[in-house]
């Protein structure tokens, strides 16, 4: 029984990404390049990434000063989710740009060097990987690298791309860095909670959704999903208010939610009827009305609160709920989680964010959750 569940588990989170079946797939590398490779990983690669690409498993969690730690390159975090010149630039000029602490290689490896190691790393992905992200970029996966890497680096180009998006949105709104999509001189950029497309002199702006009809993926939505997973893992479990699955947990729900709205409310008297289900829910306070306006004493008093699951509770069930202590260490969460939440594109309560990133805006009855979820009740 339980096996049939993990099974069905897996399938439905299959059927949300709707990956095409991979097939086994030729890969544009020869096994001397990768062999290359891997003595090029060893020298400059394994003290970090360690032994065959393992990483830290908890990869995606920040340290104390907020640092991310060397991920997998194996297959099991997300390197395959990168095209080729994206992995280059990664190990031409490391993580600082973005935040990051790896180092780059510029002026260590030769261009054949890269070459190899990147090699090397796609020959640690399991078959199945390697074929999701040939299905990604057929280009890539037919020509491999090129041997002058100053094509897939353009760097300067990518700046003046960035600097005119930076000029159209919003004043203090965090723009990345222009990367390649499977469309050639179409790059993307994250800005703020939303993703834009540019062609590549950053003339034209393209605002909607890439979806590869082949795959059936929606690639902006799964590049959005994989920008709230990162930013939702900054926001510390013990600084949620927990509601957890009771027996075996099945699934993880992150809820953004407000106490004096009505839909929260409503979500949160089924809560139980998750729990008994296997899902745990865990709040983040997003007072609706920002950080100071109606409702956010409310919250406050839930964080405050020496029980913040029964203050929860409380606040959402009673008509005439007064908040008590609004004054604690703990207050200040209801700030951090309204501005994470407007980061992650939260516009209203409740905002449910799945395991894979992907947002559900609003209520959904507890049965269509756990459908959603593949836990059956
Ligand atoms: C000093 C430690 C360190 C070394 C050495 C290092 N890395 Fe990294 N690497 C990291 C960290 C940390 C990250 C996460 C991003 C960041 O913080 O810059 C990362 C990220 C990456 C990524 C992106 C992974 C993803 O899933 O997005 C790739 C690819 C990568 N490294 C490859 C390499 C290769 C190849 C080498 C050797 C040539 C190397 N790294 C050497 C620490 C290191």
């Amino acid at each position: 029984m339980k096996r049939k569940h993990i099974l069905t588990i897996a399938a439905i989170i299959a059927a949300m990404y709707s990956v095409a079946a991979p097939s086994a797939t030729d890969r544009w590398y020869s096994d001397d390049l990768a062999a290359d490779g891997e003595r090029v990983y060893r020298q400059n690669c394994i003290t970090c990434h360690l032994e065959a690409g393992k990483g830290t498993s908890n990869w995606q969690k920040r340290d104390d000063e907020g640092n991310l730690p060397p991920p997998p390159l194996n297959g099991s975090a997300h390197t395959w989710h990168h095209d080729i010149k994206t992995l280059v630039r990664t190990i031409l000029e490391g993580g600082a740009k973005f935040g990051g602490s790896m180092p780059g290689f510029k002026d260590k490896l030769s261009a054949r060097e890269i070459a190899s190691v990147i090699a090397y790393v796609q020959s640690l992905w399991p078959e199945e990987k390697y074929g999701t992200w040939a299905n990604a970029y057929p280009d890539d996966a037919e020509t491999g690298i090129p041997i002058s890497l100053e094509e897939v680096s353009a760097p300067a180009e990518n700046a003046a791309v960035k600097a005119r998006l930076e000029r159209l949105v919003s004043a203090g709104t965090p723009v990345g860095d222009p990367e390649s999509t499977p469309i050639a001189g179409i790059l993307g950029v994250e800005a703020g909670p939303r993703y834009f497309y540019l062609d590549d002199s950053g003339r034209y702006l393209i605002l909607g959704e890439m979806i590869d009809l082949e795959s059936g993926e929606n690639l902006t939505e799964l590049r959005l999903a994989e920008m709230r997973r990162e930013k939702l893992s900054q926001f510390s479990n013990e600084d949620k208010v927990i509601f957890p699955a009771s027996g075996e947990e099945q699934a993880v729900l992150d809820v953004f939610t407000d106490t004096i709205c009505p839909y929260c409310r409503r979500l949160h008297a089924e809560v139980p009827e998750l729990q008994s289900a296997g899902v745990t829910v865990r709040y983040l306070p997003f007072p609706r009305s920002g950080p100071e306006g109606p409702g956010s004493d409310e919250i406050r008093s839930v964080w405050c609160a020496e029980d913040p699951a029964a203050q929860m509770t409380a606040a959402k069930s009673q008509s005439d709920f007064q908040p008590s202590n609004t004054d604690c260490d703990r207050a200040d969460l209801v700030e951090a989680g309204y501005n994470l939440g407007v980061e992650l594109g939260v516009n209203g309560t409740p905002a449910i964010i799945l395991p894979n990133g992907l947002m559900i805006p609003g209520y959904r009855p507890y049965q269509e959750l756990l459908q959603v979820l593949g836990v059956q009740q």
